[in-house]
């Protein structure tokens, strides 16, 4: 499956759910006021826009023109100074060292060519500049959902499951991507807790509008697979429960810090 277009469905929803993290990455880079920062794969523009709101001269990039849409809508509604331009995390047209601060929540994760990614996000920090990332850590209830819908995608279309995701959450992979860039590697970890009224209802509302399952869920449909693999997705969320009253799950993720 090719790289899906995150502006189809409705990612504004998820976007709400991650807005925690993005405030987490965006306290790590600690006063902004008067400075610039790149947010690389922004989506609908969550830490751009805290940012800007502290005072930082923000630019979004995202390779989906919808979520850049919503972003721009966002920041003008605002009053922020916060710009979003399209782009790739291995090919943001913007100038080198354009940026003090450089963030990714949970977007570069999704490049395909991760020391590409790595190199263009170093290329855009300026001397001295830090490059903030958020990575989830392997193991959770929803990291596992995830899990089987790749799985059952590359069933559903014949191809063999591949190698797993890049391990950005480990010191020792950003080490290899980055000690070659000459930044040091810094890693702590944090979590972010997801809820719903039950298993079922998290589910169905990811499934309805979440890209990556819009996506998925195409594929899987077009297979006759859908109804069952959404079966072992219940069951995993069933099992990682931790509110037996309604549903919330802990995913647990890094922030690097590359400086
Ligand atoms: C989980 S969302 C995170 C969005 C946003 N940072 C947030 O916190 O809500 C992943 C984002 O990465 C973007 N993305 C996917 N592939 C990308 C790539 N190769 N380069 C840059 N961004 C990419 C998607 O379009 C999507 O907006």
């Amino acid at each position: 499956m090719s790289t899906p277009d995150w502006g189809i469905g409705q990612y504004e929803r998820t976007a709400a759910q991650l807005e925690p993290a993005a405030v987490v990455v965006v306290d790590a880079a600690g006063d902004l006021a008067g400075r610039t920062l790149v947010d690389v794969g922004c989506g609908t523009g969550n830490a751009a826009l805290i940012a800007a709101a502290r005072g930082a001269s923000s630019i979004g990039v995202d390779p989906a023109a919808r979520l850049l849409e919503v972003a721009r809508g966002r920041a003008a509604e605002e009053a922020l100074d916060a710009h979003f331009v399209a782009g790739d995390a291995a090919a943001v047209p913007l100038p080198d060292a354009s940026a003090d601060v450089v963030v990714s929540v949970f977007g570069v994760i999704f490049a395909p060519d991760p020391a590409a990614a790595a190199a263009e996000l170093v290329r855009l920090a300026a001397p001295g500049g830090r490059i903030l990332l958020s990575a989830w850590i392997p193991g959770g209830a929803i990291g596992d959902v995830a899990g089987v819908g790749r799985r059952a995608v590359a069933d559903a279309m014949g191809l063999p499951a591949g190698p797993p995701p890049f391990a950005w959450h480990e010191r020792g992979a950003l080490e290899s991507l980055f000690g070659p860039l000459d930044r040091r590697v810094d890693v702590a970890e944090h979590a972010l807790r997801f809820t719903a009224d039950s298993p079922e209802a998290f589910l169905a509302a990811e499934y309805d509008t979440h890209p990556l399952w819009l996506a998925t869920g195409a594929v899987l449909t077009a297979a006759g697979r859908a109804d069952a693999v959404l079966e072992e997705a219940r069951a995993l969320l069933v099992a990682g429960n931790e509110d037996p009253g309604a549903f919330a799950v802990t995913s647990r993720y890094v922030v690097a810090s590359l400086s």
